[in-house]
């Protein structure tokens, strides 16, 4: 019986998808290669089914006798591996961003005389339109609360950034660029305390409170569907912690992250040039068994953050400290430190390696922006937080149209130069969103 190869992501499964099968099905024995979260988060966004789920919906369509795993974008590893008489695809591929894998299908399979078919490509229905269509919808909270940890499985290096609004949650939920035909965006938003307290005027020491906090993550929930990572300050008295778990969980937030100070908290930049106090191991271990206690779902995360880079207490308190915090049950261990070379940063990466377990590894390089997200992913750290961007680069051009207007007695220059057309501005959110 000839091997016919069928290479396919089928998150949403369509008769487009049924017309590639019906046709391999008349070659031969029809193997499916279907993508894996990880080859399909390589170029866009995190399937909407598991791999599990969509190889049980594979599987059980007439016509397929066959489902394998293909690890990448690049069909070749399977290709070589089969060796089929035919791959099947349908033949939109020949232009655009599939262009060069086509061609290394063509050459692989001259490699023992195999054969590429490639039937008219179904129109009028793609997979693409029909998963915005369904994300434009929203989200439920479980769905979202998930995909932090389906992403921590799947992605190289998780991307987040910052958003103290529904407006700066948008611009994270939708800023896409395209290269080499993959698809980059952030894969998630950090709630940040910093700019959450800065645009309500207020400074970033916890005086914004969590019910205000609530308020801002509830307006970001409303309009996006990635998952978030907040703030959590110290996390508060822990009696007061558990609660807030719960309704960040309930809420359907990903993940929370507490510092380990105590007392009045002043922003970390701040470094040591204000009086902020670092908890202790005990009470601060402590605070994160209450906060795992009170969990109800096994998805949420409890993230560690260390501050002793922060308050100059040295590297080896920060090791012991991750050790302590990983013991308890910290999902994840976030190490933060203000120095611009990065140098000490690195040197934990370096020796959380050699941790017998580790659990993810979080930054959040403000001041050390010169290191790479590739060279951060080397280090070993599986989320990168970029902490008060949007608000930093807002407040600049809010700042200078205001002189503006005071410098010229009327708003025609600023307006002109550097605001956005009125028409953009009214018809930027769509009313039927
Ligand atoms: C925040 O964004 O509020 C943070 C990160 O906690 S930092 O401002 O660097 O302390
Ligand atoms: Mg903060």
């Amino acid at each position: 019986m000839k091997k016919v190869y069928v290479g396919m992501a089928a998150d949403l499964f369509h008769h487009g998808h049924l017309n590639i099968i019906n046709e391999a099905q008349k070659h031969g024995k029809v193997i499916i290669g279907l993508l894996t979260d990880r080859a399909i988060a390589s170029y866009k966004r995190l399937p909407l089914l598991s791999y599990e789920k969509r190889k049980l919906i594979v599987e059980s369509i007439k016509g397929v006798d066959e489902v394998v795993p293909q690890e990448s974008l690049d069909y070749v590893p399977n290709l070589r591996k089969i060796k089929p008489n035919y791959v099947v695809h349908g033949d939109d591929w020949k232009k655009g961003v599939q262009k060069e894998t086509r061609q290394k299908v063509i050459d692989a399979l001259a490699e023992w005389g195999g054969e590429l078919i490639e039937p008219t490509y179904t129109a009028g229905v793609s997979s693409t339109q029909l998963i915005n269509t369904l994300t434009g919808n929203g989200i439920t909270p479980n769905k979202r609360l998930e995909n932090l940890k389906r992403l921590l499985k799947v992605k190289p290096i998780v991307r987040i950034m910052e958003a103290h609004s529904g407006l700066t949650g948008l611009i994270v939920e939708k800023t896409q660029i395209e290269e080499n035909g993959v698809k980059k965006e952030f894969d998630g938003i950090w709630e940040s305390s910093l700019t959450d307290s800065t645009s309500k005027g207020k400074p970033d020491t916890e005086v914004v409170d969590f019910s205000s906090r609530f308020q801002t993550i509830e307006e970001i929930i409303e309009v996006t569907t990635k998952p978030i990572i907040v703030d959590g300050d110290t996390g508060g008295e822990i009696e007061h912690f558990r609660f807030r778990v719960r309704t960040l969980e309930r809420l359907g937030v990903s993940a929370v992250i507490i510092e380990d100070k105590i007392g009045l908290k002043r922003n970390s930049l701040f470094g040591t040039s204000v009086a902020q106090e670092q908890d202790t191991i005990k009470h601060f271990c402590k605070k994160i068994e209450e906060g795992k206690r009170s969990l109800i779902t096994q998805d949420f995360l409890i993230i560690a953050r260390i501050e002793s880079l922060i308050l100059q207490k040295g590297l080896d308190d920060a090791i012991e400290r991750a050790k302590a915090y990983i013991d308890v049950g910290a999902d994840g261990i976030m190490i933060h430190s203000k120095m611009k070379d990065g140098k000490e940063i690195i040197e934990f990466c370096e020796k959380y390696k050699s941790f017998e377990y580790r659990v993810p590894l979080v930054v959040a390089p403000s001041t050390y922006n010169h290191i790479t997200e590739d060279q951060l992913c080397d280090l070993g750290v599986n989320i990168v937080i970029y902490a008060n961007h949007l608000l930093r680069s807002a407040y600049p051009a809010m700042f200078n149209t205001a002189k503006s207007i005071l410098q010229h007695g009327s708003s025609e220059v600023t307006s002109e130069k550097d605001c956005m057309p009125i028409s953009e501005i009214i018809t930027l959110i769509p009313e039927d969103y």
